[in-house]
């Protein structure tokens, strides 16, 4: 059924450009740390034949939709995965019998009532990056990435992170039958992370530094030892990352939404989302970029820094410092990336304090969802935006939500006792802090005192 309206589907067609210089190598090509031998820059994948409106390596926009479509009712397993399922836009592998897949995205896409209402908002939503297997975004950049390592024969895989990346790679590592060692700072990852890591079974060291130091120590281990690295310096990763993008214009019946607000770390995930969008636009799958902007936590915002100095045309890295431990990162690889997204699409980058990132994730929590801290700064993000007078009451407006609240409870859990933020931290904010805070109590285990409890509450 597939061959006769994607002529070419199983054959691998990219190339990697570099972001920096433009120099162009073939996938197989690329040094071990992915870094541009000519001016030391990242990656991007490339697919020559769709430059060509004539090509036959040119995807036809009206026959995809229909087929991704079709897919959705297939029995076949590779149909099951939504990254996979636009296979089409990812032509990656010589064989897509290599894929290792756990069913990862077709994440849904929640509305917002509440919080589009407090906001004065006519459509908000949320889609979910934390409904996936391992119960974040970065299952669907290891599904291309690890499928990569497995079709090149490597027998390890490596990562530094700060817990999601992680997860999801011992998880595809061990579906796959490959090894896996993974460094992260010791003490500063949330225990959801670190007990994935552990349950599928990865070489787990935890160092004495940060996320970056981590960083560096693996960029020289996989130059002297045959492991293939799996952080978002790997261009690989970022073709099934952008895959949410496809699903969001999806979902929208292909009209894309006005604003699309993703938190950012290493910054891989806004560069692949703003990759998708564009790579949909060239095909003609779309006519339009959504405004892409990116959310950093104050104490861990280089690129707002570098927004403000010089317009994302440098970064200074410094050092990195907040609670959602996920996004504390000070030396974001894929900065210039992401800056580019930002800048295309005429995108906001702004940061917000632990504050205000404690009650977004509150108020995500309290609309049914939940969602880790750092996914939570998209809507911290927007209520700055919303009061700064830069998102229209009528625009139609996407946050990115990128891991499962149960990844971090304590975080939860101290919020709600009271005891996450310092007295400084909350000042001005404690009337909202309350009314949101819902602390478990101990009550005495006979239905009166729970009745009691229960008239208390809804007093
Ligand atoms: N949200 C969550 C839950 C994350 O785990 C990360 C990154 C981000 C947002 C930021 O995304 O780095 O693409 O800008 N976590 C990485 C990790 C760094 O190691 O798990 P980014």
């Amino acid at each position: 059924m597939n061959g006769t309206l994607t002529p070419g589907m199983n054959d691998n067609l990219h190339q990697l450009r570099c972001f920096g210089c433009g120099a162009r190598i073939s996938g197989s090509s690329a040094k071990p740390d992915f870094r541009c031998v000519e001016c030391g820059d990242l990656f991007e994948v490339e697919y020559p034949g769709w430059a060509q409106r004539q090509s036959h390596d040119r995807p036809n926009a009206g026959a995809l939709k229909w087929l991704w479509r079709e897919r959705r009712c297939s029995s076949e397993a590779l149909d099951h995965s939504g990254v996979w399922r636009f296979r089409e836009l990812l032509p990656i592998l010589d064989s897509f019998g290599n894929a290792v897949t756990l069913r990862e995205g077709n994440t849904p896409l929640y509305a917002l009532p509440r919080a589009a209402a407090a906001l004065g908002i006519d459509q908000l939503f949320a889609k979910h990056q934390g409904m996936n297997p391992t119960g974040s975004f970065k299952d669907t950049g290891m599904t291309s990435a690890l499928s990569v390592a497995r079709e090149r024969g490597f027998q390890w895989v490596a990562c530094a992170s700060t817990g999601n990346t992680s997860a999801a790679m011992a998880a595809y590592a061990a579906r796959a039958g490959l090894r896996s060692l993974v460094l992260i700072p010791e003490g500063k990852i949330a225990w959801g992370k670190l007990s994935q890591a552990m349950d599928y079974g990865a070489l787990t060291c935890q160092l004495k530094t940060d996320f970056d130091g981590c960083m560096r120590v693996l960029t020289e281990i996989v130059r002297e030892a045959p492991i293939y690295l799996l952080n978002s310096v790997n261009p690989y990763r970022l073709e099934g990352q952008k895959t949410p993008a496809i699903e969001i214009a999806e979902a929208f019946d292909w009209n894309v939404p006005d604003h699309l607000i993703v938190p950012g770390g290493n910054l891989g995930n806004s560069s692949a989302l703003g990759k998708g969008f564009r790579e949909m636009r060239e095909l003609g799958l779309i006519s339009r970029m959504p405004r892409i902007s990116v959310i950093q936590a104050e104490g861990a915002n280089p690129l707002v820094r570098s927004f403000a100095t010089c317009h994302g045309s440098e970064i200074q890295p410094m050092e990195a410092h907040t609670r959602a431990t996920a996004i504390r990162i000070g030396s974001p690889a894929s900065w210039r990336k992401a800056a580019r997204v930002v800048q295309d699409t005429d995108g906001w980058v702004l940061d917000v304090t632990e504050a205000e990132i404690a009650i977004a994730k509150a108020e995500l929590g309290a609309e049914g969802l939940g969602c880790e801290p750092a996914s939570a700064v998209t809507l911290a993000g927007l209520k700055k935006l919303r009061a700064q007078g830069s998102v229209a009451s009528g625009e139609t407006v996407v946050l990115v939500l990128t891991g499962h609240t149960l990844k971090d409870a304590d975080y939860t859990i101290e919020f709600h006792r009271g005891t996450l933020l310092r007295k400084e931290e909350s000042a001005g904010l404690e009337e909202q802090i309350t009314h949101l805070r819902r602390e478990a109590r101990s009550v005495e285990a006979t239905p009166a005192a729970v009745l009691a409890a229960l008239k208390e509450s809804t007093q």
